[in-house]
């Protein structure tokens, strides 16, 4: 099968067209022939090795975390999905690679399509939709009238965060350049503040929970527009001690990871917030639920631009641009 792969890890290398053997099917995947994939930050972190310390990959890799496509074929313990069904997924770690004709992800990490998006825009929702899920949901327990700081509101994480937030109740406060003003607006942000122009920590005050997704600087005025027992959530980085735990990485590596994130859970101690860092996970049980939130309009794909397979490589530059309005999608076939 054609599918565009990382050789080596570079920071300027491009991912080359490969010839790859289909995947092999284990009896708990489903196959899945790939109608479009999502491009994310994350395919470009693994491109350059910023995460091979993390996520040791064995070369060549075949790149992309984000995928729709029909099942073709079936594990003999697989129990929820048949050939013929329209799936969507975001597969585990150390079996990702969606910028391909085919993958075979375990049934766990799965969900069924929803309805109503055509398989480019089901493709630009599951590490976007997690992640906003496992922050917003699991990590802070975000409740109705509760205050909600949701960073680069016209991003990838920030379209779908706006809206879940929304969901359950939440105010949303967002940064967003004034070009996308009208867009985070549409989502439902109730507060928009142009990062361009003014200072988001003189703005904002009293909220409750703070979705981190930008540099050292903006996580450390985040801290001045918690309230006291308020949750500052980073998934930016910087990484702390529980998820190198979690991660169950070497006792080095722990060392290092709990000294990057010191300052922060000093600063945010002193307070009286919580920091803690955020790396989402693949979960198909997550993901059936935003297909529900999805099927009954509660949330929308915010899809800013197509590629065609054949353009994969310029799909992840211009993500690598930093500008995306929303997400960007590979469409396969
Ligand atoms: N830990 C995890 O599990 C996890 C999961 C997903 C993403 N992430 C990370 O989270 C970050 C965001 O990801 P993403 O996919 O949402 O990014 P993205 O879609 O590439 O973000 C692009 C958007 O950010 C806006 N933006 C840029 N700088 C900004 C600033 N200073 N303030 C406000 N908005 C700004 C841009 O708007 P303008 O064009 O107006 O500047 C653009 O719309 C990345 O670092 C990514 O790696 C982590």
């Amino acid at each position: 099968m054609k599918a565009f792969v990382v050789d080596k890890y570079n920071k300027k290398g491009i991912l080359r067209l490969a010839e790859m053997p289909e995947p092999v099917l284990q009896d708990s995947d489903v196959l899945v022939e790939i109608h479009a994939a999502g491009v994310n930050l994350l395919d470009s972190k693994i491109r350059t090795g910023e995460f091979k310390l993390i996520l040791p990959y064995r070369r060549p890799l075949i790149l992309g975390h984000d995928v729709a496509g029909t099942v073709i074929r079936v594990g003999s313990k697989v129990r929820k999905f048949k050939p013929g069904d329209d799936v969507y997924a975001r597969p585990r770690d150390g079996r990702i690679g969606t910028f391909a004709e085919f993958i075979a992800m375990d049934e766990a990490d799965v969900a069924l399509k929803p309805k109503n998006l055509s398989m480019e825009e089901a493709a630009s929702i599951p590490l976007v939709g997690l992640t906003a899920w496992q922050v917003l949901i699991e990590r802070a327990n975000l409740k109705k009238g509760q205050k909600v700081f949701i960073q680069a509101g016209s991003g990838g994480v920030g379209t779908f965060a706006i809206q879940l937030a929304k969901h359950l109740g939440a105010t949303v406060a967002t940064t967003a350049g004034a070009a996308s003003a009208d867009l985070v607006r549409g989502l439902g942000a109730d507060v928009v503040v142009d990062y361009r122009k003014d200072d988001f920590e003189k703005v904002l005050s009293g909220y409750d929970v703070v979705l981190n997704s930008q540099d050292g600087k903006t996580l450390e005025k985040s801290l001045d527009v918690l309230k006291p027992g308020g949750k500052l959530i980073s998934i930016s980085g910087p990484t702390d001690p529980e998820f190198a735990r979690e991660k169950g990485l070497n006792l080095v590596l722990r060392l290092i990871l709990r000294l990057l994130s010191r300052a922060i859970r000093a600063k945010a101690k002193r307070r009286g917030v919580r920091f803690s860092f955020l790396f989402m996970g693949a979960q198909g049980d997550q993901l059936s639920k935003i297909t529900s939130l999805i099927e009954s309009g509660a949330i929308r794909p915010v899809v800013d631009r197509v590629f065609p397979f054949e353009a994969t490589n310029e799909a992840l530059a211009y993500v690598e641009g930093g500008r995306a309005k929303g997400k960007v999608v590979i469409k396969v076939r």
